[in-house]
């Protein structure tokens, strides 16, 4: 007699689970927005960046930092200087870090303002606000990430660095 009445209940959560089983982990593979191929013009993270990527993540930039721009109007001053994010932009990110805040601004096109070709004043400048922001802007609320040791902070500028820079390898028409 039991059985009989947990029954019902089993199948109905069996519906339920299998349901948003379907919608939310296997539907999502097939939308045509999950990227299968990398932007035009993406590389894949060097030794160096990939091990600044770590220190990002460890240190939890994410929770202050976006790395995405959005086609909303709130994003139409980053969409215009930089075009806005595609899928495929994130082809070698994992785990992915879009951020879902904006305590600091958007990260995802630092490469292409603190740009390799300035060279050292670049990378003086990013492993200085690292280590003490207030040292450039009195105001900011970022942590001082002045404990990671000189490799760590090299990493994590080449990291820094290597945002949105390969966008720059892609001829104006492609960008769509
Ligand atoms: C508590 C929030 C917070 C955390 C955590 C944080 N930031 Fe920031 N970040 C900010 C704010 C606010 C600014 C803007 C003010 C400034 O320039 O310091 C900023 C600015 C920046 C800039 C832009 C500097 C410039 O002038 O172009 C970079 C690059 C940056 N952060 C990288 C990082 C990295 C890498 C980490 C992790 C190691 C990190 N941030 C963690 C809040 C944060």
């Amino acid at each position: 007699m039991r059985f009989i009445r947990v029954l019902p209940i089993v199948i109905a959560f069996s519906i339920l689970f299998g349901a948003a089983f379907t919608g939310l982990v296997i539907a999502p593979g097939f939308t045509s927005t999950v990227a299968r191929t990398p932007s035009v013009g993406l590389v894949a993270y060097s030794t160096t960046e990939a091990r600044g990527r770590h220190i990002y993540v460890r240190e939890g930039c994410v929770y202050c930092h976006s790395q995405q721009v959005r086609n909303v109007k709130a994003d139409a001053n980053l969409a215009e200087s930089f075009g806005v994010s595609k899928a495929g932009d994130y082809y070698y990110d994992l785990p992915h870090l879009l951020g879902t805040s904006r305590q600091g601004p958007d990260l995802s096109n630092e490469g292409r303002v603190w740009r390799r070709e300035i060279g050292e004043p670049a990378r003086d400048y990013l492993i200085g606000h690292f280590i003490n922001p207030r040292d450039y802007n009195p105001n900011s609320i970022m942590p001082a990430f002045d404990y990671l040791s000189k490799q760590e902070l090299s990493d994590l500028t080449d990291y820094i660095q290597s945002l949105g820079a390969w966008k720059d390898n892609v001829p104006q028409q492609e960008e769509t």
